[in-house]
């Protein structure tokens, strides 16, 4: 048995308020918990999106009755709500911007529109950009300029995570994260993960090459934190003529990044420093006192959607093989799950920027 502290996702899709047929503050956190993550940051693609503070308040009124686990909501940029951000921030996990192809209304592609917003967010609190390719380029050199902290979501290509380290190196303020799906799929798993519905294979950004995935492993050290991108959407969505992208993530997170550890891919160390350590500086998050979680890295078993908590009803790594499974967590001193069933009621999570 390995006890770890609780793991922090700081990129979910909740899907709450406006979408709950795909998921919901209660199924979101039942899931990360179920996966060993005792702290979710939760993104603001809802419908409607979370960009003022009455939209700030439909989330947190939601979370503050069905979380199970702790949480802060992202707010997202729009074209008119730079003005009025700074004064809400505080009770916000940070700033989401979209600036390139994504599931929702938040698009942002005249760089007038980023402007204000890099000027007047709290420089304290990260920025964090869904920004591919080169507009991740054009990012970071947003962030030398404006001389404040930004977050590259989602990491996939070669040339980011290359660039991302020379960024680095000249002092630019950048940190990133990596999904498992970029971790572990490549462009070649499409077929597999599509069982021929196309759309269940759609994600944003999508899985890249051999090569692509293989220089992820190799800078592994350029990467500061792991994220889910937990993106749930229902299978009947997935296979329809229209399909949105996204996998879900929680319950895959730990199993996976075990069963790296089991083949020597990864070090325990790497998980605390890049669940743990690096988020919670990055986004200034408080220590959760008493908060453990505990696996058996000797168990081995399949990944299967039917034993998730998740809403959605699917995984990309339906059947995969994995060794290490969460067996408790222990949330704030009250065991919140042991032995595959959740106990934290709902409305136990905490907001962490109250
Ligand atoms: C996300 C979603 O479904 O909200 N989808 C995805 O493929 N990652 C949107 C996003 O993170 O861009
Ligand atoms: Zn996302």
């Amino acid at each position: 048995m390995i006890r770890l502290p609780g793991l922090i996702d700081p990129h979910v899709h909740v899907r709450e308020p406006g979408q709950t047929h795909k998921e919901d503050w209660d199924t979101a956190t039942q899931s990360a918990l179920a996966g060993g993550v005792t702290m979710i940051l939760a993104m603001p693609n809802t419908k409607p999106p979370i960009f003022d503070a009455s939209t700030l308040e439909l989330a947190l009124e939601a979370a503050g009755h069905k979380a199970r686990c702790d949480y802060a909501q992202f707010l997202g940029a729009g074209p008119d709500n730079a003005d009025l951000l700074p004064s809400i921030a505080a009770k916000a996990a940070g700033l989401k911007m979209y600036l390139d192809s994504t599931f929702g209304e938040l698009r942002l592609d005249d760089m007038t529109l980023w402007m204000p917003h890099f000027t007047n967010y709290p420089k304290e609190y990260p920025i964090v950009l869904h920004s591919e390719s080169r507009t991740m380029a054009a990012g970071i050199l947003f962030a030398a300029i404006y001389d404040r902290p930004v977050h590259i979501a989602h990491v996939s290509l070669k040339e980011e995570i290359l660039l991302i380290k020379a960024a680095k190196e000249r002092g630019i303020r950048v940190t990133c994260e990596v999904c498992p799906h970029h971790l572990f799929l490549s462009k070649e798993d499409i077929l597999a993960i599509s069982q021929s519905h196309p759309g269940r294979g759609e994600v944003r950004p999508r899985l890249g090459t051999k090569e692509d995935v293989e220089a992820l492993w190799q800078n592994l050290d350029v990467v500061d934190c792991f994220a889910t991108d937990h993106a749930p959407h229902t299978l009947e969505e997935k296979d329809s003529e229209n399909p949105p992208p996204g996998f879900p993530g929680l319950e895959t997170l730990l199993p996976l990044l075990l069963t790296a550890v089991d083949d020597g891919r990864l070090i325990i160390d790497d998980i605390v420093q890049k669940s743990v350590v690096n988020p919670r500086k990055i986004f200034h998050l408080p220590e959760q006192p008493e908060t453990w979680i505990e696996v058996d890295e000797h168990v081995e078993y399949e990944i299967r959607a039917q034993d998730e908590f998740t809403r959605c009803g699917w995984t990309p790594f339906e059947g995969w093989r994995v060794k290490g499974k969460v067996t408790k967590v222990v949330l704030r001193g009250k065991t919140a799950f042991e032995d595959g069933k959740i106990l934290a009621e709902s409305g136990y999570g905490e907001n962490v920027r109250k």
